[in-house]
């Protein structure tokens, strides 16, 4: 099956549309994995779900996985990821605090923390990631390169990302450099994807990862490859896949 497109008027509805999916699977299994993401992006989603929960969705046995954390912040920094996880759903819910899992970014050994990561991921097989995507079409922390990294790792920042987050920071000095991040074959191994973006800044990349070719200079194509991948935008990031008459567009670029 190819990447399944899901098109809402608003972030706001399209965030209630994966806090379905989300439910669905948590009502499913017994011990759900989620894979979560930060950024701009996942916001409504994780207010939906909060909502979800205080409606009566139990959460408790819920086990959540981070793809990404910055090198050097620590989890009280209010621009780490952690902060960020706490502050948008895990205060909200009843995530077990045992249940939660996300790069420690200021390890001591940051190689270690990776395998110590990669574990977690092994002995927790992902049930539902959620993956928002870069401008420059990076999905967790992993940047367009010449060779994709299958595995937990720590990555140099590229200059546009920096940039671009520097949106969250004071100043864009204060945007680390590193991050840690979940490799691409680790987010391919979840069993099921779900892919957000918003707003016409994402349509370009949008259509390069769903039409385009699968490519390491677009991280997000190879998700391409993946058997359940659910694409989930607003009209704006939508509009490059949508042909003269409004209609989505199945048409490969090269
Ligand atoms: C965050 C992450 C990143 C973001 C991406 C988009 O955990 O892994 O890949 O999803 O940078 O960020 P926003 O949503 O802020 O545009």
């Amino acid at each position: 099956m190819g990447m399944r497109i899901r098109i809402f008027d608003t972030p706001h509805d399209a965030g209630i549309h994966v806090a379905s999916l989300a439910e669905r699977v948590i009502l499913q299994n017994q011990r759900p994995v989620l894979g979560l993401a930060t950024g701009s992006t996942p916001i409504q989603f994780y207010h939906a779900l909060i909502n979800l929960h205080k409606s009566g969705l139990d959460l408790a046995d819920v086990v959540t996985i981070n793809l990404d954390e910055y090198a050097s912040l620590s989890p009280h920094d209010a621009q780490s990821y952690h902060f960020y996880m706490n502050k948008y759903f895990f205060e909200h819910v009843n995530v077990a605090p045992e249940n939660i899992h996300i790069p420690n970014g200021i390890a001591s050994d940051l190689a270690k923390e990776c395998l110590r990561y990669d574990a977690i991921v092994q002995r927790n097989p992902i049930d539902f990631q959620v993956v928002g995507i870069g401008m420059n079409g990076h999905i967790g922390f992993n940047e367009p390169n010449d060779l994709l990294l299958s595995r937990t790792h720590v990555v140099a920042l590229k200059n546009e990302t920096i940039e671009s987050n520097a949106r969250f920071f004071d100043d864009i000095s204060r945007v680390p450099q590193y991050a840690i991040t979940m490799g691409v074959q680790s987010i391919l191994q979840a069993k099921q994807i779900v892919l957000m973006a918003f707003g016409m800044d994402k349509s370009c990349i949008v259509q390069e990862t769903v039409l385009g070719g699968v490519r390491t200079d677009v991280p997000a194509s190879v998700l391409q490859l993946h058997h359940d991948v659910t694409v989930v935008l607003d009209k704006e990031s939508a509009s490059g896949l949508m042909d003269k008459r409004g209609n989505l567009s199945t048409q490969q670029t090269s």
